[in-house]
């Protein structure tokens, strides 16, 4: 979960690798550095912190180079200090290297090298690797420094064992930079007598939007007149150019404070986008090309498994009520980290859903590749195009929710439900659902951005009750049904952005123990909408009540039931059931929201995380 950005061409290569860095500093924002390859020279520039220590750094230093590497590091090996900021050096400070991934043989590699008398200044997996690249370089007698370069690098990868995206210099070679991936995105950008390299296409988009997404085990030799890929495992490799519809704008703050806030109001656009299109009014269903699945094969479907990491999750534990709901299909969800170490029963009527916002996710992408090792058709919820799980998947849904930079997810979330949601029906249909209730179905989707929109007018009264918690050291959020995984995500975001420690729960699971937690310096929050299952909520609630813990409840319009009972109240409007996760979501993010600015936290950037988890 870092991100690398580096430039070959005719312009000055710092600007350039700053602007890209800043737009992946949502990947990592532990330190940050570069290193600029010009005249016989590698200046190496990196800082603790933010991009913008960096920034201040080159604007004193002014270094001169079309050439260069940089990284915005979220730290696995060592902390967040300057000696351990990526580029490293190799051992003769001739070569330097920028890695995203974990190298986990690092230290049998380091303790060779270190027999072979090299020394390390850093903490990191990545000095090693640079170390590793460094020894086959000098060991080389290729004449040519380009070649030798690229023959050190496949030479140091055949060793190592881990997950890598990297970009490697060297002074003796100033007119090329190489690249190589496994297990961590990369992207090449196609310039007029430039070329980028980047681990994700945000980085370079306002300079190109042709790119070529590399794939396990592909290097890349960039030159600024062009460039190679060939495959570490030998052969050359499969290269397919792309053209991006990527909207820089879109992934812009504009007036918002945060980017948060920006995709929580984004959210009746991006459920709009997740539906447009998908809603035959005609067949009274959804109509999901992605699936690449025949009615014959749809129908015999006979179980389906939804697996995701966090908020990918929680969507997945909602798809399983909707998917039981709607379409009588047996369906569990599994945590994708869990999922890719157990040995799940299947056979080939099983169907399974990896869900990913990112498309990165190396957990995600290490159980659909086991699914697919047992046989299984693998299909994707994702929202990144071209991520290495859309790539790696037998097809899938893009959720269309457009970039989400806030590290806390929000808008996927919702969009992923709705998708969830899309599917649900579509696999209803063709089953049991009459047209009637497809209608029914299809008016209330409908209905709901504008439904969104009302509960996103509430927001000073959220910020109200927000300021009121803002020193509570816990809080737990309850909720049955659909909306058990509504309160675990309502938890996550107050985890995640207010540092608060949180959990969801069954609100029956009060009785089995939790309430044993419940004092007047703790808070619930009671995910009640007027359901089948509202009275069992408010005699939860009353049994919180009765212990003096406060009360914020989240309920239907015209439900006034809880005004008298809970400390606080915010409505909803009226839904189905089953569709009240993609409401009833909205105003815990908010809370969360609030929370976390009423406590000064970097809601764009929590301490401790980043937007993609490419390292295990
Ligand atoms: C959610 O707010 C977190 N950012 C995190 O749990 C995230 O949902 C998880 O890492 C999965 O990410 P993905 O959807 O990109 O795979």
């Amino acid at each position: 979960m870092c991100g690398i950005v580096g430039y070959i061409g005719k312009r000055q290569a710092s600007p350039i690798l700053l602007d890209g860095l800043r737009r992946l500093e949502y990947r990592g924002y532990d330190s940050a550095g570069m290193a600029l390859n010009s005249g016989g020279s590698l200046q190496i520039l990196r800082r603790a912190g933010r991009i913008e220590n960096l920034r201040q750094l080159v604007a004193e230093v002014q270094p001169l180079s079309d050439t260069g590497i940089s990284h915005t590091r979220w730290a696995t090996h060592g902390a967040p200090t300057d000696e351990n900021a990526h580029p490293h050096r190799d051992q003769s400070g001739n070569l330097a290297l920028v890695h995203n991934g974990v190298i986990e043989n690092y230290i049998t590699l380091r303790d060779g090298l270190k027999a072979e008398g090299h020394t390390f200044t850093s903490e990191t997996d990545t000095e090693v690797l640079a170390h590793l690249v460094g020894y086959y370089y000098d060991l080389s007698d290729e004449k040519d420094a380009a070649l030798r370069l690229s023959s050190a690098v496949q030479r140091a990868l055949s060793r190592v064992k881990g997950t890598y995206g990297i970009a490697v210099m060297h002074v003796d070679a100033p007119d090329v930079i190489v690249g190589a991936r496994l297990g961590s995105p990369l992207v090449v950008g196609l310039g007029e007598g430039e070329h980028f390299l980047a681990s994700d296409v945000s980085a370079i988009v306002a300079h190109t939007r042709d790119v070529i997404y590399l794939n396990d085990y592909d290097m890349v030799t960039l030159r600024r007149d062009g460039f190679e890929v060939k495959s570490l495992e030998g052969g050359s490799a499969q290269v397919q150019v792309s053209h991006v519809d990527f909207d820089v704008a879109e992934a812009e703050k504009g007036d918002f404070p945060h980017y948060m806030l920006k995709e929580i109001y984004e959210q009746p656009a991006s459920l709009r986008n997740a539906m447009r299109g998908r809603l035959s009014r005609e067949e009274a269903t959804a109509v999901l090309g992605g699936l690449q699945m025949t009615p014959r094969e749809l129908r015999d479907v006979e179980r389906i498994i939804f697996s995701g990491c966090g908020t990918a999750y929680h969507a997945g534990m909602v798809g399983e009520y909707l998917m039981e709901s709607l379409a009588r299909i047996p369906t569990e969800v599994e945590i994708a980290s869990e999922f890719r170490y157990r040995n799940v029963p299947t056979d080939k009527n099983t169907l399974q859903f990896v869900i990913s916002q990112s498309g990165e996710t190396i957990d995600t992408l290490a159980a659909l590749r086991e699914a697919k090792r047992k046989g299984l058709r693998v299909l994707g919820l994702v929202n990144n195009v071209a991520s290495t799980i859309a790539r790696e998947t037998d097809g899938g849904i893009y959720i269309h929710a457009g970039p989400e930079i806030g590290v806390a997810a929000t808008k996927s979330f919702t969009s992923q439900v709705a998708v969830l949601t899309l599917l649900s029906l579509l696999f209803g249909r063709i089953r049991h659902l009459s047209t009637t209730d497809g209608l029914e179905m299809i008016d209330e989707l409908e209905a709901l951005p504008d439904k969104i929109t009302s509960i996103l007018n509430q927001t000073d009264h959220i910020r109200e009750i927000a300021k009121k918690y803002a020193h509570v050291e816990g809080m737990l959020f309850l909720g049955r049904q659909a909306n058990y995984p509504v309160a675990m995500e309502g938890a996550l975001k107050m985890k995640e952005i207010s540092y608060i420690y949180a959990s969801g729960h069954p609100s029956a699971e009060l009785k089995h123990g939790i309430i044993a937690l419940v004092k007047p310096e703790l808070p619930s929050v009671f995910i009640a909408p007027d359901d089948a299952v509202f009275d069992k909520n408010v005699s939860n609630i009353e049994e919180v009540k009765a212990r003096k813990g406060p009360v914020i409840a989240v309920t239907t319009e015209g439900q006034t039931k809880l005004e008298r009972i809970a400390d606080d109240v915010i409505y909803i409007p009226s839904c189905p059931s089953i569709l009240s996760p993609l409401l009833t979501v909205i105003p815990l993010q908010l809370l969360a929201y609030h929370l976390a600015v009423e406590r000064g936290c970097d809601v764009d950037k929590p301490r401790n995380l980043a937007k993609s988890v490419t390292v295990e």
